[in-house]
Formats: C-alpha cells, structure tokens, sequence
C-alpha cells in the first residue's frame, strides 16, 4: 500500500464522535479526508476547519460538514502532513504553500497529529528549503533581509508567475541545508518585515504517524 495512505487511514482511529476537527492540506492527508468522508457518510459527527481553499473543496465534495474559522475557539484535533519531521517532532511545512493557514489552525488545536511517509523523517531540519510566505510588495528587498540567516531564498514560480497562496501572498523557498536551531530561526524569520509567516513548526505537534514499507509506526513527544 502507498505509504502515505498507510500513514493517514491509520490516523482517522484517532477520531471521536463530537470533535472540531482541524482539516490538513496536502497528498497525504489526502487520503485521512477521504476516509473522514466515508465515516461521515455513514453517521459519525463531526465538524471540520480547513487549511486551505484545496481541502475546504474537497470536504465540501465529500459532505464533511464546515465551520467557519471566526466561530471556531478551540479544534480537538488537526490532522495534517509535513514535508520534513526532525527527531524532537518539530516540522517544516508549506510544501503546498498552505504553512499560513495550517500554522492558525495548528494554534488553536489542543492536539497536532501530524502524518507522513518515512522520506520526511530526519535528525536535523533544513534539507527541504524552507516555505517563508511573505508580501508581494518588496518581496525582493525581504528575500535579501532573509538571506542574513544564511539561506538562499527563491522565489516559487508557477507556469503563470509567482505562486500566489490562499492570502493573496508569495512564498520565498529558503535554502539553508541545516537548520541547527529551529526555535530561534521561526522568532527572528517572523520579526523580519515583509514575512508573513515561515514553515517551521515548532512545539506544535504531539504525533507522527509514519508510514513506512514495514508498516505503520507511530512517534510521540
Ligand atoms: C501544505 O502547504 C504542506 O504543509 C503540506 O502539509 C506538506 O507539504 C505535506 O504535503 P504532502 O502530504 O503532499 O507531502
């Protein structure tokens, strides 16, 4: 089986009757929506908050029932998939450019579940280039304020131009190679002006469900 079907199908155990459900983005978490739509299909209760207009299509195509983020104060639990997980849990998101969105709805969730196939799985963060989501205006002088943290910055491009996120905002893909200290890095890239969020998570998810050719394994903080 896919491994990242594996890792997510697994996840939707994790889901109780009644519960705010935050609704990650991405090809694995995928397949979590799919199975959440077959549960709700057949009676479960939920409600559901998505991190993208991508997957508040596809709950709305599956008839997952909504909320509207401005009625919601606390989510039981998000599902969502990362592009990097280091050993002590802490993530790199935004692969899919959804990191704003998925960071709101990560802060207001009582728990993080976080799904992925054993190739997101690392001991140091910084091998997949940072997302940094940052203002269209000036983007260029904020991409050279970036590069001081010892990066290359570049600009995602689709065939059409810049990519443009939900926010109406571009993503500067940061190089680093390693990133030694997340913590640090996620305050001083929020400081900078023109950013408006960056990709790191960090103290945010309590566990990783992997899927891996061996079969499932799970990670906890
Ligand atoms: C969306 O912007 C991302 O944060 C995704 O959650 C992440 O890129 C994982 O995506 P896949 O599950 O498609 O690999």
């Amino acid at each position: 089986m896919d491994k990242k079907k594996l890792a997510a199908e697994h996840a939707v155990a994790s889901i109780e009757e009644g519960m705010v459900l935050g609704l990650g983005t991405g090809s694995t978490v995928y397949w979590m929506i799919q199975k959440l739509g077959e549960l709700v299909k057949e009676g479960l209760k939920i409600k559901g908050v998505p991190t993208s207009q991508e997957t508040e299509a596809l709950a709305m195509k599956l008839g997952i029932p909504l909320l509207q983020l401005a009625d919601v104060h606390e989510i039981d639990l998000t599902i969502d998939g990362a592009d990097e997980v280091s050993a002590n849990l802490e993530l790199i998101k935004g692969g899919g450019g959804a990191l704003f969105r998925e960071k709101m709805i990560a802060s207001i969730s009582r728990r993080l579940l976080i799904v992925v196939d054993d190739s997101k799985v690392v001991t140091t963060l910084g091998k997949f280039p940072l997302p940094v989501e940052v203002v269209p205006f000036g983007w260029e002088l904020t991409s050279r304020k970036l590069r001081a943290f010892g990066c290359a910055p570049v600009l995602r491009i689709t065939d059409n131009g810049p990519f443009i996120t939900d926010n109406g905002n571009y993503i500067l893909d940061c190089h680093f190679d390693t990133i030694h200290n997340p913590e640090e890095l996620n305050k001083h890239l929020n400081l900078t002006i023109g950013v408006v969020e960056n990709g790191l998570f960090v103290n945010m998810a309590d566990t990783i469900i992997v899927g891996s050719n061996e079969g499932v394994y799970t990670k906890k903080k």
